[in-house]
Order: structure tokens, then C-alpha cells, then sequence
């Protein structure tokens, strides 16, 4: 069994009388990228605030672990074992991106020449050693999101927080941000997500939680959860208008499209499906010219867990 970095039961918080987390559960292994997923407003800044120990859970909430430390008992420890880069940045841009680098490496009581060390290895590790020396303000965004998680990574945290880290981001330095993510997690460092873009949580995380209404809606590996909605067809185009009239009559609970000449099956995908398809094309003497799978994807999930709309056939496994 592997164990939790972060472990939490039952995650209360309001604000006045706006309940903002209402019983949430989180469940992390070490070494994992887990992901929070939800849109504006729902709650996840607040989450990261109370985890990372910045923002206290109201009572009623649940034990929760960090790092194996319970938050409630030793915060202190908690802030040791951790490291959050936020929505809104630590950059001071005033300063150069060297002089931030430092100014943290100060924080950590390291030495001077330790800190120097840490932080040119860091800038380059970062691709910031040629702006190393320009005030932070003069940087783009991926640039200061890059030394804001260097800075976090001066304190060589075991569990990092980063919140909604590519919002904003153009797709260049997105792209850039996903692969240092993935490298954290090669070192064995666990990463606790937040973002509002379906594409990155399936992109990078090993679960993801979609958080709505102040409760998760969903969780479970990408895979998991597009199972959870219908949507998933099969996709058979001909082009000899005979073939596609035999099969659209033998074929039941197909949705035909006669202009196009296609057909559309539902279906899970499943090698068992497709299989069953096929051979009934081939005792049928049917030839399709072109077979296409396709599975709902996180934004049809992502939308039907929104919207309030109720999703059939949840596997008990995936869903809280
Ligand atoms: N300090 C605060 N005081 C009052 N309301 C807050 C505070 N912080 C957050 N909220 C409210 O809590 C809700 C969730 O906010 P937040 O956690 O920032 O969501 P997200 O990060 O998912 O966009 C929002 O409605 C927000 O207005
Ligand atoms: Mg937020």
C-alpha cells in the first residue's frame, strides 16, 4: 500500500452564509499528480488555502494529513513538507528574478553560498539564467510562473501546491509548464493541481476530482470518469449507398445520417463491442470504408457533472 501525501476528511468552509466546501474528501498518494478540477468560484483556491494552512477549515471538518503530519496539530510542520505557488504570485517585481531566488533561499536559512548554489541551479533548470538579472516586472507570464515555481522549489518540498499554474498562459508556455510538472513527479514529489481547463487535468493528472456545488461531483482517473456519461459510438462511413442502406436497416439503435452515408453506433469501445460489430459486418457481407471510435471526452463529463443534470450508470468505484 502506498501512502497518502494528502489526506483529508470532510473539508468544511463557508464564508457569511455562502458554504464554499461542504463535506470535501481528498485522498492523495506520494509521488501522484492529483487534480482538482472545477470552474470559477468553486472552491478550489479555498481548498488549496486550508490544506497549505493559509486559511483555517471551519469546524466540523474531518482530520486532515499532510505529508503524514495532521494540519490541526503541527501546521508547522505541515509548511515544511510543502511548497504552494498560487493564482496570484510570489514574484516581487521589483527585484530580479536572481534576487527573488535569493530572497527565498534567505526564508529557508540557507547559507549564502548554499542559496547561491540552489538558485543559479534553479534559473537554470528554469531557463531564466539570461534574465536573471532583469527586475521580475519585465518578464512575460510564463517566465514569472516558471520563477515562481522555482522559488517554491528552493525549499526542496516533497508536496507542491500549484494553483491554476498555466491560467492565462499562452499555449507555448502552457505546454512549457506541463512538462516541469511531469518532471516534478519523476523526482517523487506529489503535485495537488488546481485548474479549470478539462484538457490539462487529463493531460497530466493520475485522478482527478471535479469539485461543484461546494462537494466532488466525480473522481477518478480521466478514463473513469468519461465512462461515467453516454456518448461513447461507433462510426461507420461508406460510400456504395447500397452497403450503407443494408446495414442501416439490419442495424438497430443506430443513428443514421443519409447524406453522409455514416452510421453512428452507440457503444463503450470495448474490443468486445468492436468485435461483435465487425463480425456481424463480415457475416453480412457489409464493407464500411472507414470504422471510427469515439468516447466522450472530459468536457462532455465535465458538463453533464455541472450542469446538474443527473449522470446515469455510475460505476461505484469512481463516484463519491
Ligand atoms: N476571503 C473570502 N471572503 C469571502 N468569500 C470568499 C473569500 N475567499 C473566497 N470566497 C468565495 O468563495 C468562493 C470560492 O472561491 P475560490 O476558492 O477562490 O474559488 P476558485 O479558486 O475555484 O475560483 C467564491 O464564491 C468566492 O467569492
Ligand atoms: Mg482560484
Amino acid at each position: 500500500m502506498t501512502s497518502l501525501a494528502i489526506a483529508a476528511n470532510g473539508l468544511r468552509k463557508s464564508y457569511g452564509d455562502k458554504v464554499v466546501l461542504d463535506g470535501v474528501d481528498l485522498a492523495v498518494p506520494e509521488g501522484t499528480i492529483f487534480s482538482l478540477l472545477g470552474p470559477n468560484g468553486a472552491g478550489k483556491t479555498t481548498a488549496v488555502k486550508i490544506l497549505s494552512t493559509l486559511v483555517s477549515a471551519d469546524p466540523g471538518t474531518g482530520s486532515i494529513h499532510i505529508g503524514g503530519h495532521d494540519l490541526a496539530v503541527d501546521p508547522q510542520a505541515v509548511r515544511g513538507a510543502i511548497g504552494v505557488t498560487g493564482q496570484f504570485s510570489a514574484v516581487d517585481g521589483l527585484i530580479t528574478g536572481e534576487e527573488n531566488m535569493l530572497l527565498m533561499a534567505d526564508l529557508h536559512h540557507l547559507s549564502k553560498r548554499e542559496g547561491r548554489r540552489v538558485a543559479a541551479e534553479l534559473l537554470e533548470r528554469f531557463d531564466l539564467v539570461e534574465a536573471a538579472k532583469k527586475p521580475a516586472s519585465t518578464y512575460s507570464g510564463g517566465m514569472k510562473r516558471r520563477l515562481d515555481i522555482a522559488m517554491t522549489l528552493v525549499g526542496s518540498p516533497r508536496i507542491i501546491f500549484l494553483d491554476e499554474p498555466t491560467t492565462g498562459l499562452d499555449p507555448r508556455s502552457r505546454h512549457n509548464m506541463w512538462q516541469i510538472i511531469r518532471e516534478l513527479v519523476s523526482d517523487g514529489v506529489t503535485v495537488f493541481l488546481t485548474t479549470q481547463y478539462l484538457e490539462e487535468a487529463d493531460e497530466l493528472a493520475d485522478r482527478i476530482a471535479v469539485l461543484n456545488d461546494g462537494r466532488i461531483a466525480a473522481q477518478g482517473t480521466a478514463e473513469e470518469l468519461k465512462r461515467l456519461i453516454p456518448g461513447g459510438h461507433v462510426r461507420l462511413r461508406f460510400t456504395d449507398p447500397a452497403a450503407y442502406r443494408s446495414a442501416a436497416s439490419a442495424l438497430r439503435e443506430t443513428t443514421r445520417d443519409d447524406e453522409a452515408l455514416s452510421l453512428q453506433i452507440p457503444s463503450d469501445g470495448s474490443q468486445r463491442e468492436l468485435r461483435s460489430l465487425l463480425d456481424w459486418l463480415d457475416s453480412a457481407g457489409i464493407e464500411a470504408d472507414e470504422l471510427t471510435v469515439h468516447t466522450p471526452d472530459l468536457d462532455d463529463v465535465f458538463f453533464a457533472l455541472t450542469s446538474g443534470t443527473t449522470v446515469p450508470n455510475q460505476p461505484k468505484e469512481a463516484v463519491r
